[in-house]
């Protein structure tokens, strides 16, 4: 499956500088560490295992599965029985084994620049025991579900590391959601406590976190959940508590944060910009001051000691029906998986200074801001503002201030700061950096090439890291100093991934090919259910093609073997990097009091990638006015958040049906795009609507 012979031609290299120190130096290296991942997995993630501490061993098989739904229930176990905490390896083993106390965890960047500060090993294993004891004083036992929102601060880090060394599963909900969806991740997963934090600032949007938290809150209430505490951490209003971080440690570092109050420079005079603090609504019963617990708080916490299996988290991703997923993963393998990861796919190296711009609100951050790179005891840049502020060239003053190696992005910031040109980044000399890496959706080789020849210098691989939350971590990608990269494609499969391309009637395709695209076994990162649906997980990923992990996404493989995504076949679309389903935007649709129907259909768009073109049938009697549409808009962000914003609304009296009714959403992407070649319509109920919605189409 992996080709014997190296294609030439329009191919890319590492230089040989690179190869030198890189884990996986040659293309025959990546080959034999491959087939040894794949013929004896048991030996391969064994001796990654061996790097951990193991409280006690597993019994039976290393992997051991169930991947065919015609055979019985879908399983698959790694390590089972034995014994561990994940906290543990990745701060305690890191502080006492490894004597990396003193190094470097998070170099913490606010939003506003010369906002900063740094967390070493050490402190951050202390702030951790601290907040654990906290949920543990708040009743939080093993298995019991937590609820993160929070900004990109390090609470958010300590927080979720907390959780795991106790045992209970975090459920981060991601900053930019609304209450509405908010609220539905917290009673689906049926957390009991709420993590949150005052506000913080998005460039200049002051977000009013807690205001939303509430508005959550009081929906849980509604529904009879109620959420019997809410801790709040006060990141912006943080002079109302007499408490300071470097108080934690006698051998904290210097730590500087200058608050929402910031000298900007203009035209050679100084301005005083005054940003707004945010409300913070307070309520006894429930809310509970994060600094006041700390100060009380034991610095001593033994961790609990989990079975690999127990569950470490659930992240909720969309789903075709509209209802998200909590994607649940376990302990052991998800420590392995995203620790190799991290090692063999950014080659790290000890004196790396790494940057994953993600958000920890999605998987990206979970695998590779939190648990990858503190299970290898890297040091990471924390990033809490955006690319765009106050300028276009953020990201790269960030790259030399604190000499970046490392960095992985996701290809719609690259088109977005690609259409500013180059100067702005070359303001910045960005000597440090080695590997730069994608993630999120297909990556454009117009982008590619962008990224690699201005960012890069002709000097960076580029890893271009195809993988979901389901899966944990990569599973199909370039290894920087291995592989040859082709722009645009996420080349070859890591360790112990299996990948097939299947047809329609799931046949295995050889070859140059392109279908659907599956995975043939397990790797230990795999997602293990559906958080209290089992069922679903079989369903979603098991049940279209019996013996195959289904990735919803399509793909091509050429004629010299290189795998290359094609994007989803599902119903869903990826805005930005980020998964949406067509059916979770169509029902905040039309639960507007003057919708009757709503269609909506992915269309493309030169930075996101994918946006939402939405159809709306209205009730007889309503009247499409601007007034209607912005109502419209507001609706769908108000009940996913600000992501999911419609691009387009076209006011639509009839929609393409077949005689069955189904809407044909096939006929409605052509005619979003103005392709009047829309293929078989023969089943379709009534044409007329064709004609009327071509010639009503949005101004794009
Ligand atoms: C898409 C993000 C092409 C894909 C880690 C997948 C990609 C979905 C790539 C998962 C890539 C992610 N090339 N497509 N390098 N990376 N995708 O769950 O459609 O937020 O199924 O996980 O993003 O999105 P998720």
């Amino acid at each position: 499956m992996i080709p014997n012979c190296l294609p030439q031609g329009e191919v890319y290299h590492a230089s040989e500088e690179l190869g030198k120190e890189a884990h996986v130096p040659s293309f025959q290296k990546y080959k034999e560490l491959y087939l040894k991942s794949v013929d004896n997995p048991e030996e391969f993630w064994g001796d990654i295992a061996k790097e951990f501490y193991w409280k006690s061993k597993h019994r039976g098989q290393f992997l051991d599965y169930n991947f065919d739904v015609t055979k019985g229930k879908i399983y698959i176990k790694c390590m089972e029985g034995a014994t561990t905490n994940i906290c543990y390896n990745v701060l305690d083993r890191n502080v006492k084994e490894r004597k990396h106390g003193d190094k470097i965890a998070f170099l913490w960047e606010g939003n506003e620049p010369g906002d900063e500060m740094k967390i070493t090993y050490r402190e951050l294993l202390l702030q951790v025991c601290k907040f654990a004891n906290v949920l543990r004083s708040q009743g939080v036992k093993k298995g019991d579900c937590v609820s993160i929102y929070m900004p990109m601060i390090v609470e958010l880090v300590v927080a979720m590391l907390a959780c795991a060394r106790i045992g209970a599963v975090h459920s981060i909900v991601f900053a930019g959601f609304s209450a509405e969806s908010l609220c539905e991740r917290i009673t689906d997963s049926n957390c009991a406590l709420l993590i949150t934090a005052d506000g913080f600032y998005r460039g200049d949007k002051l977000i009013n976190l807690k205001l939303i938290a509430d508005e959550a809150l009081l929906k849980c209430k509604e529904k009879n959940l109620p959420v019997k505490k809410c801790i709040v951490i006060k990141h912006l209003c943080k002079e109302e508590v007499s408490w300071d971080r470097s108080s934690c440690s006698s051998q904290s570092p210097p730590t500087k944060r200058v608050c929402h109050s910031v000298q900007q420079e203009k035209l050679g005079e100084k301005v005083k910009k005054v940003c707004p603090k945010p409300q913070v609504p307070w309520n006894p019963d429930v809310d509970l001051c994060w600094h006041k617990l700390m100060q009380d708080a034991s610095e001593e916490c033994d961790p609990e000691w989990c079975d690999s299996e127990d569950p470490l988290f659930v992240l909720y991703t969309s789903g075709s029906t509209g209802k998200p997923k909590g994607v649940l993963h376990t302990v052991g393998g998800y420590l392995l998986y995203t620790a190799a990861t991290f090692k063999y796919v950014f080659d790290y190296q000890p004196d790396d200074v790494y940057w994953c711009t993600a958000d920890i609100g999605w998987i990206t951050g979970h695998s590779y801001i939190t648990y990858g790179p503190l299970a290898n005891g890297a040091t990471s840049v924390l990033f809490e503002g955006l690319p765009t502020y106050p300028d276009v060239s953020r990201l790269w003053e960030i790259v030399d201030k604190y000499k970046v190696t490392k960095f992985y992005t996701a290809p719609t910031a690259i088109r977005l700061l690609m259409k500013f040109g180059s100067e702005p980044v070359q303001k910045y000399r960005r000597k440090s950096l080695k590997i730069l890496g994608t993630v999120g959706e297909p990556i454009n080789p117009e982008a590619w090439l962008w990224y690699y020849n201005i960012v890069g210098e002709k000097r960076c691989p580029i890893v271009d890291t195809f993988w979901q939350t389901e899966t944990g971590g990569h599973v199909m990608t370039p290894l920087p100093a291995a592989t040859p990269m082709k722009p645009g494609s996420a080349t070859f499969p890591f360790f112990g991934v299996v990948p097939a391309i299947l047809n329609e009637s799931g046949e295995e395709l050889e070859g140059e090919a392109e279908g659907y695209l599956v995975f043939k076994q397990p790797w230990p990162g795999v997602m293990r259910t559906v958080y209290g649906n089992h069922q679903r997980f079989e369903t979603t990923y098991f049940k279209k093609f019996p013996g195959y992990y289904v990735t919803g996404d399509g793909c091509k493989r050429d004629k010299d073997g290189y795998y290359w995504i094609t994007g989803r076949i599902d119903d869903m679309l990826n805005v930005s990097g980020h998964l949406l389903s067509t059916a979770e935007v169509e029902s905040a649709l039309v639960e507007h009091s003057a919708v009757a129907e709503a269609a909506v259909v992915s269309h493309p768009h030169d930075v996101k990638g994918e946006c939402l073109y939405c159809f709306v049938t209205l009730k007889d009697g309503q009247e499409y006015t601007e007034a209607l549409e912005a109502g419209l808009r507001k609706q769908v962000r108000e009940k996913i958040g600000p992501i999911a914003t419609p691009d387009y609304i076209q006011n639509a009296p009839g929609l393409p049906k077949t005689r069955s009714g189904k809407i044909m959403r096939r006929v409605l992407r052509k005619i979003a795009r103005n392709d009047k070649d829309l293929g078989d319509i023969s089943t379709l109920a009534d044409p007329t609507v064709i004609e009327q919605l071509f010639n009503s189409r949005c101004v794009l």
